[in-house]
């Protein structure tokens, strides 16, 4: 832990960009560009717990590691995961100077599995998923890492309020039509239509979110749209179902063939009605 003030001044002017506001001493505040501190008093209401003790956590998507380090704070166990190396981001300062004992890996989402990475009970999944391109893929990966009624808190943006017409005009899915209210929704930004990002590739609505999440064995505990985006903290469940259909669609992705997984084809009462044969 760093505490002189002139030396914690100098390494984060030395690091240079940040994205996020973390105050590592009394005063001095990194200069992020995100109003992360802004989104902690959201994942209180929604219960993210005060105290932590005894917890394992994980952030994914970290960045600068202002939520790494305020989880750590309330007394979690934390691995933060990236795709970039933490002294691409401010995390590896940040660190040093809090005298944090996070753990930090230099991993995708997508390989997240519980034989590398054990088994967490909370996980923070904030600002990552409208940046995938298999956002499904990842909230399995992510399931296959939480214990069973682990909390897992997603941030996104969401379309409900923030849908983007071809003109680049904004308006809601009410204003368009209230029945899209009830449709699970994703819509798609091709190339940098969104801000000019090109990492920026699919939002859901709540709906759709609340369907990503349940299909991926979570229970969706509570979820806020707010603005152009929505949190959502959902509990791990088990749910036969689609866990079966979860391993149908990873099949060989990770493991060799395994024969107990059914073909969908080969299942009892299996019926294919969509294309119908020919006669
Ligand atoms: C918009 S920032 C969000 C940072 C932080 N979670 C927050 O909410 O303030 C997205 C972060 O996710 C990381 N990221 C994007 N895609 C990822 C992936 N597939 N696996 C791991 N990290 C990823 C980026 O490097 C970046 O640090």
């Amino acid at each position: 832990m760093i505490t002189d003030a002139a030396t914690i001044r100098r390494m984060i002017d030395e690091h240079g960009r940040w994205w996020h506001e973390i105050e590592l001493a009394p005063g001095i505040v990194t200069p992020g560009d995100d109003s992360n501190r802004m989104k902690l008093p959201i994942l209180d209401r929604l219960g993210l717990p005060q105290s932590l003790a005894g917890l394992r956590a994980l952030d994914i998507g970290c960045s600068d590691g202002y939520f790494t380090f305020e989880l750590e704070r309330r007394g979690a166990t934390m691995t933060a995961i990236d795709f970039v190396p933490e002294t691409h981001s401010g995390f590896a300062t940040a660190r040093a100077i809090l005298g944090s004992r996070a753990e930090y890996l230099v991993e995708n989402v997508y390989n997240l599995a519980p034989e590398k990475h054990g088994l967490f009970d909370v996980v923070l999944f904030l600002g990552v998923l409208y940046h995938l391109r298999k956002p499904l893929a990842a909230l399995d990966a992510i399931r296959s890492v939480m214990k069973p009624g682990g909390l897992l808190f997603v941030g996104t943006m969401m379309i409900d309020e923030y849908f983007a017409l071809p003109d680049g005009r904004v308006t809601s899915l009410d204003a368009l039509n209230p029945l899209l209210r009830n449709v699970p929704l994703w819509q798609a930004y091709p190339g940098d239509s969104l801000n000019g990002d090109y990492t920026n590739c699919f939002a859901p609505n709540r709906r759709a979110l609340e369907v990503a999440l349940e299909e991926a064995q979570f229970r969706v505990d509570v979820l806020e749209v707010v603005s152009m985006g929505g949190y959502a903290r959902a509990s791990a469940v088990e749910n036969p179902i689609a866990a079966k259909y979860q391993r149908l669609d990873a099949r060989l992705e990770k493991t060799p063939l395994d024969p107990s997984v059914p073909y969908f084809l080969d299942e009892e009462g299996s019926v294919q009605t969509v294309t119908p044969r020919r006669r």
